[in-house]
């Protein structure tokens, strides 16, 4: 078998990897990325409404202002060091993007326009009309291919870490195209994998977030963090989970329910539309709850009111909701309302890191949605997310390269063989055993039911128990699963029994820290346990692998200047 070798590898193509790959090739190091879709299908490219940055203070923001949103809407438990690197670095990585072409939105008079974004006090959040990620994604992908030294990967699938020594020594992954498994050996390796909110049915979330970087480390030894808190975005489109952007607010939509009523002045009178989703959310469920919602054949809705903002504006600055609007749902939002319901958007979990995006294995780090470096907290603001790729995808890629100079070459011959193992373990398990009678599709509907069903936007200690039993129970199942394809070329049922399998034992590692975690912050509302406890839960849930599932532990948040208060918008 022959052995790929690159000072450092990414696994990822999206916002965080490219990132990270440049600010690595910047070092002098060769540079693996590894991505299971062509870097133009990274989920990045779903990414609508901006990014967060102070670039416009003549308006009156400021860094401080930025890193306070950005704590309170964590209810306090974002490390706070963590926090201010970022809002200090973003202003730099949104110039860098507009030097490599990236097109932000302007004003009539040449400065970058601001908008809007729920959470944020002010005006902050960068734009490309209402397709972010996508400009972002082209601009970065385009100037990544600049430097020779990085070297691309696509469409293959990572099986496993390699591990030896004590130390991450690369990956181990099969070529889509051929079948063909080979062990890519590193200095250091980077995740940059996105998050796993396909975990649930009802998500924006595109087929590829299967957390798979969050299954390799975890399996590997690397904790992982915070997995309790899925965040619910408001506004997606009933049946198909269809993102409608938090800018449509951001530009001054309205939240009606049935009645007609902005519902939101009981619930966030100061922000309204524009309060955090976590609350947000919240809000639209006990509507619900209260009968306040519009019935539907998906289950209630609520309506996103944006025909007061004329069709000029909504044609300048959200062309893409108009489109989606008048494709998905069949409505023209210059003249009607948009039906729109909470949907899983993104995960506040993930590998845990320390600020250089280091995860305790060494020579092992993670950046972008897959890591857990202490941003996000309880609930992440919006626009904070493609600003974290940025900021915390070039710093890890610099110090992970630094890494990768100081580390002598190793030997090949072990990681040859783990990657051998592999292989032949994976073709036994799945291609020789024709006894299964499960069939992958079915378990991972069944897995997504359970997790609509128990860890929603509110949730109990009995749901959590019961979710904990039924994904057991699919655990079990997913043992006996039968593939039919049992060829090499492009085998997608092959790589969606694995995503299968990492979905499973993340799906437990989800409801785990939910359960133990006894008290409701940010994303996690608990009906039986409604109040923040800041005496037993200031901080972060670390997710360990054992054979009895996952083993919790909990660490403080890091507070510099922001004290914990009480959250009210
Ligand atoms: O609504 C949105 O455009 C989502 C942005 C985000 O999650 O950061």
């Amino acid at each position: 078998m022959d052995v790929a070798q690159h000072d450092l590898l990414i696994v990822g193509g999206g916002l965080a990897g490219i990132r990270a790959a440049i600010a690595a090739a910047q070092e002098g190091v060769s540079v693996g990325i590894i991505s299971k879709v062509y870097p133009m299908r990274s989920h990045t490219v779903s990414a609508e409404g901006g990014a967060a940055a102070v670039v416009r203070a003549d308006l009156g923001d400021s860094t401080d202002l930025h890193a306070f949103d950005t704590v309170k809407g964590s209810d306090f438990i974002a490390d706070q060091d963590v926090v201010e690197y970022l809002v200090n670095e973003a202003p730099k990585e949104v110039i860098q993007m507009e030097h490599w072409g990236c097109p932000w939105s302007r004003e009539p008079d040449g400065t970058v326009s601001v908008r809007a974004f729920g959470g944020m006090s002010i005006n902050r959040t960068v734009f490309a009309a209402d397709k972010t990620g996508f400009h972002m994604l082209h601009t970065i992908f385009q100037h990544s291919l600049r430097f020779d030294r990085i070297v691309r990967y696509d469409e293959h699938f990572v099986t496993k870490l390699l591990v030896d020594d004590g130390a991450c020594r690369g990956v181990v992954a099969f070529d889509l195209r051929t079948g063909e498994f080979r062990a890519f050996s590193a200095k250091a390796t980077i995740l940059a994998t996105g998050g796993c909110g396909r975990l649930w049915a009802f998500t924006t979330n595109g087929f590829i977030n299967t957390g798979d970087g969050l299954a390799l480390a975890y399996r590997a030894g690397a904790p992982i963090s915070d997995m309790e808190f899925p965040q619910y975005h408001p506004t997606g489109l009933p049946g198909t989970g269809i993102l409608i952007t938090e800018a449509a607010r951001g530009e001054g939509g309205y939240l009606l329910n049935k009645g007609g009523d902005r519902f939101l002045s009981q619930y966030v009178p100061t922000r309204m539309e524009l309060g955090p989703r976590d609350i947000i959310s919240r809000s639209m469920i006990t509507e619900f709850e209260e009968g306040r919602g519009v019935p539907g054949r998906y289950g209630d809705y609520m309506l996103l009111d944006l025909r007061h903002l004329g069709e000029e504006r909504i044609n300048s600055k959200l062309p893409f909701v108009r489109e989606l609007a008048e494709n998905y749902v069949g409505i023209d939002p210059v003249r009607e309302p948009i039906p729109v319901r909470p949907v899983v958007h993104y995960m506040m979990g993930g590998v845990r890191t320390n600020i250089d995006g280091a995860t305790s294995l060494p020579g092992l780090y993670a950046c972008g949605e897959s890591a857990q470096v202490g941003l996000n907290g309880a609930n992440r603001l919006g626009s904070n997310s493609l600003t974290e790729c940025l900021v915390f995808g070039a710093r890890t890629g610099k110090i992970a390269a630094q890494r990768a100079r100081e580390t002598p070459d190793g030997a090949l011959h072990a990681l040859e063989a783990q990657a051998a193992d592999d292989d032949r373990a994976t073709k036994k398990r799945f291609f020789e055993d024709d006894t299964g009678t499960e069939r992958i599709g079915l378990v991972r509907g069944d897995l997504q039911q359970v997790m609509e069903n128990y860890v929603g936007v509110f949730r109990t200690g009995e749901g959590l128990s019961a979710a904990r039993q039924e994904i057991r129970q699919l655990q079990e199942r997913f043992r006996r699963v039968r593939l039919d394809d049992k060829s090499s070329v492009f085998n997608t049922e092959l790589m969606g029994a694995l995503e299968l399998e990492n979905m499973l034992e993340l799906a437990e590692s989800v409801v785990v820290p939910a359960l133990l975690r006894e008290e409701s912050r940010g994303s996690q509302a608990r009906r039986d346990f409604p109040n923040r406890d800041d005496q037993r839960f200031l901080g972060h849930s670390l997710i360990s692998r054992t054979p009895d599932g996952p083993r919790v532990e909990w660490q403080e948040a890091v507070i510099t200047k922001w004290e914990p208060e009480e959250r009210k918008y």
